[in-house]
């Protein structure tokens, strides 16, 4: 492991207010998206859809990387370009997915534990000679009916402790990616605490497994109210509660921390972090940005809705989606120049 360029790396993820998009959905999710839409399920049309993001013009002056699925990180574009080749000639730095999915967790009802390491190492020196630089795993807690437990916890951080050191190994940068689900009636503070709580095992277990903090990413979710909490939290306290959170429970060492948006809204997602970089806001340890999924995707989805013809319409909105992330990376995000359709 050579530490100097995992640093390297993770810096070129965080440097100049740029972010991270995911368009790692699993086949599952990606066809549930169509479905929802009317779009074809297939391999073809996931494929002319990532081909539709990848080759947006400019994407490049908003996001440092692009997080991609074993499926789509063997895929080409119609004229035979490979896709890793595209965002390589873009400056785009090549991530991938490298978790299996969230299982049932054997005796705790309700709850998951994230697969994917048997044969990991192999399968992250493939993708690094493939052109991958960095890997992202998630693992998931529910805040409902008294999850998540002690054990679903320890669980999760364990195995992200392996995928991280194995990771450095093979010269990926990890994403780490403890995800706290919005769905639930709970409010902030409760929310707070679990993540408090979660954040604080991954950290020992990242650290038991000899992960270099100096050679990772942070991916959590921001400390929100549940979506069904009648109490919804002002900006001003989801920002006190998600910066003391993470100043609980994060190492001053992690170079990085990007959210994940978890369901909010594209402008919700883009306003929040925008009010958690505020001229005004705390001084911290880390940069916050951001490495989202649908945050960025889901308008562009519903205006291509599987039509070539509507291309131009779903690459400008996903253009102006990253550039507003951009902008509230410095606190610059107007909500009244948004102008997501
Ligand atoms: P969302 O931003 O849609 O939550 O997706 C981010 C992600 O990568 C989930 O693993």
């Amino acid at each position: 492991m050579n530490s100097g360029t995992l640093a390297g790396i993770a810096a070129q993820l965080m440097a100049n207010d740029k972010g991270l998009l995911a368009i790692d959905e699993s086949v599952g999710t990606c066809n549930q998206r169509f479905a929802a839409l009317g779009i074809a399920q297939s391999a073809e049309s996931r494929r002319r859809w990532r081909e539709l993001i990848i080759a947006t013009p400019d994407l490049s002056q908003s996001i440092s990387g692009v997080i991609l699925y074993d499926e789509t990180i063997h895929q080409a574009t119609a004229d035979g370009r490979a896709f890793v080749d595209v965002l390589a000639s873009a400056g785009i730095l090549v991530g991938i997915k490298v978790d299996t999915g969230a299982k049932a967790l054997a005796g705790f009802p309700g709850e998951t534990i994230t697969e994917g390491l048997d044969g990991l190492r192999d399968r992250l020196q493939a993708y690094a000679t493939l052109g991958a630089r960095f890997a992202k795993w998630r693992a998931v807690f529910s805040a409902e009916d008294g999850t998540p437990s002690p054990a679903c916890i320890k669980a999760n951080a364990h195995a992200l402790g392996r995928y991280a050191a194995l990771c450095q190994e093979a010269g990926l940068v990890p994403i780490v990616e403890p995800e706290l689900l919005m769905a639930g009636d709970h409010d902030i503070e409760y929310c707070g605490k679990l993540s408090q709580t979660i954040l604080e095992t991954v950290f020992s277990q990242l650290s038991a497994q000899r992960v270099l903090l100096e050679g990772m990413i942070l991916k959590p979710n921001m400390v929100l109210a549940g979506s069904e909490c009648v109490d919804q939290a002002t900006l001003d306290r989801i920002v006190d509660e998600t910066v003391t959170c993470l100043l609980r429970s994060v190492p001053a060492a992690v170079p990085g921390i990007a959210f994940l948006s978890g369901g909010q809204s594209p402008e919700l997602a883009s306003a929040r972090l925008n009010a958690l970089n505020a001229p005004s806001a705390t001084k911290l340890p880390w940069p916050l940005g951001f490495s989202y999924g649908r945050a960025i995707q889901q308008p562009a989805l519903a205006l291509w809705g599987g039509q070539d013809a509507n291309s131009g319409l779903a690459q400008a909105s996903l253009a102006e989606r990253a550039r507003c992330n951009r902008a509230a990376r410095s606190g610059a995000y107007v909500a009244s120049t948004d102008v997501t359709p």
